[in-house]
């Protein structure tokens, strides 16, 4: 079968099979396009089951386009507290206010239009065009191009940007429109979670594509896609402090710009620091502890850089100003204290 032959019949295999198949899920009941929008804002580096409650949680919360617009930034972290990649979040809030601002409160029916949004690259374009508004635009993204290389054996590198381009291209010229677009988008997202999955674990015996797959007639699904190796992470070693003075904990606002911008954190300082070594760091910056003792070390890996953790905590006499004071509660219910730290949150009593 020619190359131009395979891509429709995929197509109209993944529809039928997605329609039987598809599994109960929360944005796929409500079929709102801001419903949509927040799904898949959400759903970008972050799994199904993670999603699930957050995305419930928020349009209780913020059920409009203009709530969102409205919510105080403050509440926004809390919402998305524990998801990563806050700026998603934040240009949620940015695209809201140009909606309200620029398109009377609604989503526009249009893939450039869409483009134009703070927050919505290609991919998140393509995936409301087309589940919003049954246009036939693509949205691909690492299952369809997990997919489309194996269907057709194409040895291209999936990170490189000429390849996802070759690959959008390719499929818009077969993509359909209507409830079939809406419904292959979200079948070629099951199906590279629920079959076509990565690292040399494709259930190919129940895939619905298995007899139009080139990859699986030659037995090679583990040689796609190809992908040139990453760059390794950056490691950043720290020393956290777990401060409490009585009930209340001592917190910090990172700066408003980089990493985790603008959310509360743990007193942290750069380095891995021996007790001796903490103790004459916060007397250096003038509060004297009792009690220090190692809390334990952790990791937490973001996309391009890797904290390395050794933690202390100790309790201290006065509420040094240079912190913020919360208790447990506050914490829990104002304060957005990234995952990143989650080690040492536990550990508040
Ligand atoms: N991943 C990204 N978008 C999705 C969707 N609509 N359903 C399931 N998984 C997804």
């Amino acid at each position: 079968m020619l190359e131009a032959e395979i891509l429709p019949q995929a197509f109209s295999t993944i529809i039928s099979w997605y329609r039987k198949n598809r599994r109960a899920l929360p944005w796929r009941t409500n079929r709102s396009p801001y419903g949509i929008w927040l799904s898949e804002i959400m759903l970008q580096q972050t799994r199904v089951e993670t999603v699930k409650p957050y995305y419930e949680r928020f349009l209780r919360e913020l059920p409009t386009i203009e709530a969102l617009a409205a919510v105080p930034d403050d509440r926004l972290m809390k919402l998305w507290e524990g998801l990563g990649y806050y700026s998603r979040a934040r240009n949620l809030k940015k695209a809201a206010i140009c909606l309200c601002k620029d398109f009377g409160s609604k989503l526009p029916a249009e893939y450039d239009r869409l483009r134009s949004l703070p927050g919505i690259g290609p991919y998140t374009a393509g995936a409301i065009a087309s589940i919003a508004f049954g246009l036939p635009e693509p949205a691909v993204d690492g299952n369809v191009l997990r997919i489309t290389t194996r269907l057709l054996a194409d040895a291209s590198d999936i990170t490189l940007d000429k390849t996802k381009k070759k690959f959008t291209e390719l499929l818009r010229e077969a993509y359909p429109s209507g409830e079939a677009a809406a419904d292959l988008t979200q079948g070629l997202m099951e199906l590279g979670q629920t079959h076509c999955l990565p690292n040399g674990a494709p259930l190919c015996k129940s895939c619905p594509l298995r007899g139009l797959c080139l990859a699986h007639q030659r037995d090679e699904t583990d040689c796609y896609p190809v992908r040139s190796p990453k760059k390794d992470r950056k490691v950043e070693e720290k020393t956290v402090f777990l401060l409490h003075c009585g009930e209340k904990y001592a917190l910090c606002r990172r700066p408003n710009r980089g990493l985790l911008a603008g959310l509360w954190e743990l007193p942290n300082t750069a380095g891995h620091f021996t007790a001796g070594q903490a103790r004459q760091y916060l007397e250096e910056i003038g509060i004297a502890v009792q009690d220090l003792a190692p809390c334990g070390d952790a990791i937490h890996i973001f996309t391009h850089v890797q904290w390395q953790m050794t933690g202390y905590s100790a309790s201290v006499q006065e509420p040094h100003s240079a912190f913020f004071w919360k208790t447990k509660e506050q914490i829990h219910s104002d304060c957005a204290l990234p995952s990143a730290f989650r080690f040492y949150s536990r550990q508040i009593k």
